[in-house]
């Protein structure tokens, strides 16, 4: 028996996941998954924007909010393992899932190896490669930097990269919504995390298998993610269609809201069959 509502608990894979569940029963579902190191919060705008139309569900990943970070190491196979099992206590068979940057390396992993459970895929802000050298590095030294300076000083040296310029003067409420939601998460969490991302595989290779209809969404000042990568991708997957998100970086559903679900409605609107 389905329960709506805000905050469900359900046992997935050993764990506790928390989960938001809104929208009515028989309608069309659509899962969101969050990124790095945020929580389900992050689609409330999104949820409420879409409640009337669609069963709308946002989870928190294993060790992000409400989660609970379960004694395995993380690796995005597992989140994606996880986002399956998810789906099987909750009886949904097939669904639409937008994923926002580390969400999108796992919505891109679902859907490239279990093709059968994905009507519709929306990538945001995020791309299909791995971790170059480079990146790798960077992630092993947030590790000691939060270990030595503690998770403040990790929102410190992200939020600038994570909003446009613009948004510092424009987004008054998200910025502090963010530092908070990075707060949240444990440090266990935080570095199992970014070991998790830096060990990520490409699904670059497996972009042209993937025939569900696909919507990526990239700000204009991703900085992260870039447009480029975006195009990327576009270029890869046949018929998926790219629309850039103007006064927004890589959170381009937080900051631009209004663009962003306009963008969402009108996608899923084209969707012949979910
Ligand atoms: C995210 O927003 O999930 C992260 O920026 C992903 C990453 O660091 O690769």
């Amino acid at each position: 028996m389905r329960q709506p509502g805000k905050n469900i608990n359900i046992k997935v894979n050993n764990i506790t996941v928390s989960y938001n569940d809104e929208g009515s029963d028989n309608a069309p579902v659509i899962i969101f998954i969050h990124g790095f190191p945020l929580n389900k919060s992050m689609w409330d705008n999104q949820l409420n924007a879409l409640m009337d139309n669609y069963r709308v569900i946002a989870y928190d990943i294993r060790g992000h909010g409400n989660s609970e970070l379960g004694t395995i190491d993380f690796s995005i196979d597992l989140f994606v393992k996880d986002l399956l099992r998810f789906m099987d206590a909750l009886k949904i068979e097939k669904t639409i899932i937008c994923g926002l940057s580390m969400g999108g390396y796992i919505a891109l992993n679902a859907i490239e190896n279990h093709p059968e459970r994905f009507s519709a895929l929306i990538l945001s802000d995020t791309n299909c490669t791995a971790d170059t050298y480079a990146g790798k590095e960077k992630r092993m030294n947030a590790i000691k930097s939060i270990k030595e300076n503690g998770v403040e000083k990790l929102a410190n040296d992200l939020i600038p990269n994570l909003f446009a310029a613009e948004s510092f003067k424009r987004n008054l409420k998200e910025i502090p919504a963010v530092r908070e939601m990075i707060a949240k998460t444990s440090t266990q969490s935080l570095y199992n995390s970014l070991h998790a991302l830096a060990e990520r595989k490409e699904t670059c290779g497996k972009l042209s298998e993937i025939k569900a209809p696909v919507l990526i969404i990239v700000g204009t000042e991703d900085i992260i993610t870039p447009i480029d990568a975006a195009r990327f991708m576009q270029s890869k997957i046949k018929g998926s269609k790219l629309r850039i998100i103007e006064h927004a970086g890589h959170l381009s559903n937080l900051e631009n809201p209004y663009d962003f679900n306009s963008q969402l409605n009108k996608f899923i609107a084209t969707i012949k069959s979910i």
